[in-house]
């Protein structure tokens, strides 16, 4: 179990968890007995808890983890699936309510974590894609068993796949089903670091506690930034990114930062 922290707010019958650490935001998929795989109620949640991390000013950074040492998160609760996504029609109305949750991310002002362990399959790998950093541990696995199921993984999700492994591993992982261990999720870009289990929380936090440390506005510029490069140029809000980096160089926290480094000592940042 990683030692998360305890002040919790509970959202999806308890099986979202949020919770706020020295500016780091936390939110815990909480089912491990099902290997945290995703309920609508728990989409709802993930959405009910981003948006509350994502309106507090003392959150700075977010980490998402699966709770247990079993499963980041092992897709769509597939027992929903017979009830509410049965056929295209039922799909499209499944779709419509988790696309928002996905959407907030996809567009989530603040940086994002994923702090992986264990399974990390079909819409659990789409919410790990999502963020914007992977850190996994050793003994994760990584799969999108769409064709196992006879279902279409979508735009979105196979667009994030293919800009991390490239289009050949894309359709490797989608025509084969197969899971990848950590070590070749690596190798091939769908992660950005692996940790040997029982240092994957500490590290995580630690990357967290960095980025929450450094100017907000210098890493929100980074963002829009590098969002802005992996789209096609024609769509690319080249003004946005003028924007940011001109209220960067007039920011206080600009400012404090040279200040802090000509002083020799840590700078404390505002974010404005
Ligand atoms: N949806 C619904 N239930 C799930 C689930 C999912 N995606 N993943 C796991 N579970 C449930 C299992 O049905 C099982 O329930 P039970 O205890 O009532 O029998 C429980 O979680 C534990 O799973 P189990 O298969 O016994 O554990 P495992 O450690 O041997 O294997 C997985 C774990 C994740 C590899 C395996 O459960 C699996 O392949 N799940 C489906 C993954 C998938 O296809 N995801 C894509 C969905 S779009």
């Amino acid at each position: 179990m990683l030692d998360t922290p305890r002040n919790e707010t509970a959202y999806a019958d308890g099986k979202i968890l949020k919770a706020i650490t020295e500016g780091v935001g936390v939110v815990t998929f909480n089912n491990p007995d099902k290997r945290n795989a995703m309920s609508l109620e728990m989409w709802e949640g993930l959405g009910q808890a981003l948006t509350a991390l994502r309106d507090d000013p003392d959150v700075r950074v977010v980490v998402l983890v699966g709770a247990g040492d079993k499963a980041f998160v092992s897709g769509a609760d597939i027992s929903q699936f017979e009830k509410t996504r049965h056929n295209a029609a039922a799909s499209e109305e499944y779709s419509k309510k988790s696309d928002a949750q996905r959407a907030l991310l996809a567009n989530y002002p603040k940086p994002t974590i994923a702090c992986i362990r264990g399974f990390c399959l079909g819409g659990g790998m789409q919410v790990a894609m999502l963020t914007d950093i992977r850190i996994a541990a050793e003994d994760s696995q990584f799969g999108i068993p769409a064709a196992k199921l006879g279902i279409a993984y979508g735009y979105d999700g196979l667009r994030n796949l293919v800009s991390l492994v490239g289009p050949s591993w894309a359709r490797l992982i989608m025509y084969t089903g197969m899971r990848i261990p950590s070590a070749e999720a690596l190798r091939i870009g769908l992660v950005d670091r692996v940790l040997p289990n029982d240092e994957l929380w500490e590290a995580t936090m630690e990357i967290a506690r960095t980025i929450s440390g450094n100017a907000p506005l210098a890493i929100k510029a980074a963002k829009i930034t590098i969002a802005q490069v992996l789209k096609d140029p024609a769509g690319r809000d080249m003004a946005a990114i003028k924007q940011i980096g001109l209220e960067c160089m007039d920011s206080e926290d600009f400012r404090e930062g040279r200040r802090a480094f000509m002083e020799k000592r840590k700078p404390k940042f505002q974010g404005k």
